[in-house]
């Protein structure tokens, strides 16, 4: 009876009077019955007849029946039985609420004489509802951070049905977090308890279904699910796939080119699992060659990579989610090698110029070589052109060496260029190259080499001293001073002479010049040496002989050995009487210095006593009677001969020949001073004789003379020939047999050669025969040594 404890308001007072008045009048009801709620029509309560002692039959008469102040009946009074029957449904949840016991208030009433009873008829609860949650589902959000304790409120459940029939207890379906703390009372919201700490990553969502069950028989249950979101705490920080990535890219890969992408998870969600990319810790080199996406994590080279410059880059890369936790990983760049970088060819050291007489195997130049590449790429080969006389060695690393490897001629080549080629080891490979310029210098290593094996001159005589004569030419092909030749005569003498006093050569030209006028008659060649010597140290000089030929020159006139020329003495020759017409008479004999044509002598009669008596062989000189001699011709007879020489201009003499026609020598007048008219015969006789003889003789050992000439190949020298003969073949005392004798004419021109003009001359070639010419000697074989010096003319030259 709770009731009771119902306070009102003052206002109310009058109401709750009322109330209570109804409610004593219920407690004083005067007949109480209970119905179950929910009871079927036409349902006996109970019997009201019976409890009120009332007759049945009179009932209807009595007009009883049951009020009920409200819109509904629920009950009536059945007047055939008199029991209290349920009208309609009756539910003690519409009609009560909670309140308990629920008792309907109905007056029975009947009529004749008034009655009235009141009826309370109790409503029994029947558990015709069940438990119900406010909602069907309840959103719960907790943060994944919630300590274990917290608690949550849940609004309860409401059952209509009162008593044991409402909610009498939660379960809450199994779950590994949270427990229900439900105390039964009037709270309108149960608990549910955090057990375990909760992870949104593990479980994002819970769903619990809470469920309350009442105590009705049979219980009736009603449940809610309970939806709970966690609620993300970033306690999570980005982690990366790898610890350490590791990627190789080529050197110059494009801008652009991406590497990798590093990647980072965090498990939380939303902003704190929001992860941007940073580059970390990285020198300001490496952030101009990478960058990171923020977003993607692709990285990305934005610089030029060069091997050369870094092989390898070490970048560390922060990852961060949006509460601000961050991770790390390492990634490592190796920049693998490009064949990009020719090689370097550096010239450490060079000689040059470089001797020409340098030995094979001689360093002349060290080359450094390098390759800024890697590996295979940076293996570098040298070589040269295999026509060179030179090599490559490669000696230390990286060094390579060019040493001489033949011999060198600066004369035939006197510069090189090397050209050097590096090509190191790549594919495809990559070359450079450097040129290295020799000068190859000079050593004196030839000597003048003559144009000519010998030269020849020819010179006539009698040529102007100074003049030059000829030019001999000598090459060096060395360098400057080793190359520049100077010619000079190699001292020697020339009968006795040295050379220089005959001629002199120009030391710079070569030009040799006659240091004096020659002649031909003295000697008609001689040989000389020329050296021509470099200006090397030490020099080297050849030699060559240069033969002189002197050329005649008309300038010696016939000279008349016989007769002896006019003046000196008289001499007559005997013409026998009966002479006949071509008989030999006399006989001019005449020798010319000169040679050739210049020595060709032709004889004339220019002037005669008697012009057509005696004629004279043109070249012989004969004296040859024309017609027979008669009785009256003229007993003296004189001629005067011309002999001349053929040069040009020719040159000539005369003289006179005195002939005596007379058979005896007592006829001729005088002999001392032979004129025409007189001559003793005697003397005439005589003279006849002795000129026949004398006649004979010469021209017997001019015969003599003649054949050993001929038997020599190269006979003597005509005029040394001449010179010769009278005192080679005189004896001396036969000179002096008779003084004015024709043979007087040999012994006077000795004495005329050795007092003459030209003596000195004459004796330079006498001195010259003495040597060559041993009187115990035959002629013909001292005349093979001297072939050169000797002429070749034959005797008839001399008009023998
Ligand atoms: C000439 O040769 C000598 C060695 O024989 C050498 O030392 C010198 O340098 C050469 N002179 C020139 C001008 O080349
Ligand atoms: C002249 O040359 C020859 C060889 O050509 C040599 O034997 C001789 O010694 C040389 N004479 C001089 C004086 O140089």
């Amino acid at each position: 009876m709770s009731v009771s404890t119902t306070s009102c308001g003052s206002k109310w007072r009058l109401q709750c009077a009322m109330l209570l008045l109804a409610i004593m009048r219920a407690c004083f009801a005067d007949i109480r019955y209970s119905v179950p709620e929910e009871t079927k029509a036409k349902h006996v309560i109970g019997s009201l007849s019976g409890d009120l002692r009332l007759d049945v039959k009179r009932l209807r008469v009595r007009k009883a029946r049951v009020d009920y102040h409200g819109e509904k009946r629920y009950c009536g009074v059945d007047l055939d039985s008199g029991d209290l029957i349920v009208l309609e449904r009756i539910d003690r949840e519409t009609l009560c609420e909670t309140t308990s016991p629920c008792i309907l208030h109905f007056e029975f009433i009947l009529e004749n004489p008034l009655e009235l009873h009141n009826i309370g008829l109790e409503i029994q609860d029947i558990n015709d509802n069940a438990p119900l949650f406010p909602k069907d589902l309840i959103k719960l959000e907790i943060s994944e951070s919630a300590t274990t304790g917290s608690r949550y409120k849940i609004a309860s459940a409401r059952d209509l049905d009162v008593g044991i029939n409402s909610v009498q207890s939660y379960v809450l379906g199994q779950n590994g977090y949270f427990v229900l703390d439900a105390k039964i009372s009037k709270e309108r919201y149960v608990e549910i308890v955090l057990q375990n700490s909760l992870d949104r990553e593990k479980e994002g969502e819970h769903s619990l279904m809470l469920t309350a069950i009442d105590g009705g028989n049979p219980r009736r249950s009603g449940s809610v699910t309970i939806n709970i979101l966690i609620i993300d705490v970033n306690d999570n920080g980005p982690i990366f796939s790898q610890a350490v990535y590791t990627v190789t890219v080529f050197e110059n890969s494009p801008q652009g080119t991406s590497l990798l992408k590093v990647s980072a998870t965090d498990k939380d969600e939303g902003a704190n699992g929001h992860i941007t990319y940073y580059i970390n810790h990285a020198s300001e080199n490496t952030k101009r060659l990478f960058n990171i996406d923020q977003n993607s994590g692709e990285i990305t080279a934005i610089g030029e990579l060069d091997h050369e410059k870094a092989s390898s880059y070490e970048v560390e890369i922060q990852a961060e989610d949006g509460g601000g936790q961050a991770g790390h990983c390492k990634v490592l760049v190796e920049i693998s090698d490009i064949n990009d970088n020719a090689p370097t060819i550096t010239v450490k050291s060079v000689t040059n110029p470089i001797p020409e007489n340098i030995p094979a195997g001689i360093e002349i130049a060290v080359i450094n070589v390098k390759d800024q590449d890697h590996g295979e790429n940076s293996r570098v080969k040298c070589n040269i052109a295999e026509n060179l006389p030179f090599k490559l060695q490669s000696s230390i690393k990286n060094y390579f060496t060019l040493v001489s490897s033949a011999p060198l001629d600066r004369e035939q080549i006197s510069e090189y260029d090397v050209t050097i080629i590096a090509t190191d080891g790549g594919t495809p490979s990559l070359s450079s190259s450097v040129i290295l310029s020799f000068h190859i210098s000079d050593i004196n290593d030839n000597p003048p080499v003559f144009e000519e094996q010998s030269y020849s001159s020819y010179v006539t005589e009698n040529n102007k001293p100074g003049s030059s004569m000829c030019s001999v030419t000598a090459r060096d092909p060395d360098w400057r001073q080793n190359g520049t030749v100077v010619y000079s005569l190699l001292p020697s003498d020339v009968n006795g002479v040295p050379v220089s006093s005959f001629l002199s050569i120009n030391g710079d030209t070569g030009v040799i010049h006659a240091v004096r006028a020659f002649d031909y008659e003295q000697f008609r060649s001689f040989k000389v040496h020329v050296v021509a010597r470099d200006n090397g140290s030490p020099p080297l000089s050849s030699n060559v002989t240069v033969s002189v030929f002197i050329t005649d020159e008309n300038d010696n006139s016939p000279q008349i050995l016989y007769p002896a020329p006019a003046g000196n003495s008289l001499m007559t020759e005997m013409v026998p009487k009966a002479a006949l017409a071509g008989s030999l008479v006399s006989k001019v004999i005449a020798v010319d210095a000169d040679s050739g044509q210049n020595a060709w002598l032709s004889y004339q009669i220019v002037k005669s006593t008697d012009p057509g008596l005696f004629t004279i062989g043109l070249h012989s000189g004969e004296i040859r009677a024309q017609r027979d001699i008669s009785e009256s011709d003229s007993m003296k007879q004189n001629l005067v001969i011309s002999v001349k020489d053929n040069g040009q201009p020719s040159l000539s003499t005369t003289c006179d020949v005195y002939l005596l026609i007379s058979d005896n020598l007592a006829e001729v007048p005088e002999l001392k001073d032979m004129t025409y008219e007189d001559s003793s015969k005697l003397t005439s006789y005589l003279i006849i004789a002795l000129v026949s003889v004398s006649t004979f003789f010469l021209t017997f050992i001019i015969l003599i003379l003649a054949v050993r000439f001929c038997r020599s190949r190269k006979p003597r020298m005509l005029f040394d020939g001449a010179v010769a003969i009278p005192s080679a073949y005189f004896p001396p005392n036969y000179a002096e047999v008779d003084g004015a004798g024709t043979l007087r004419s040999s012994y006077n021109y000795d004495a005329y050669l050795t007092t003459g003009s030209r003596t000195s001359d004459f004796k330079f070639a006498r001195s010259y025969n003495d040597s060559t010419l041993p009187a115990d000697q035959t002629l013909g074989k001292e005349s093979k040594d001297q072939d050169s010096l000797v002429d070749t003319k034959d005797l008839n030259e001399v008009g023998l």
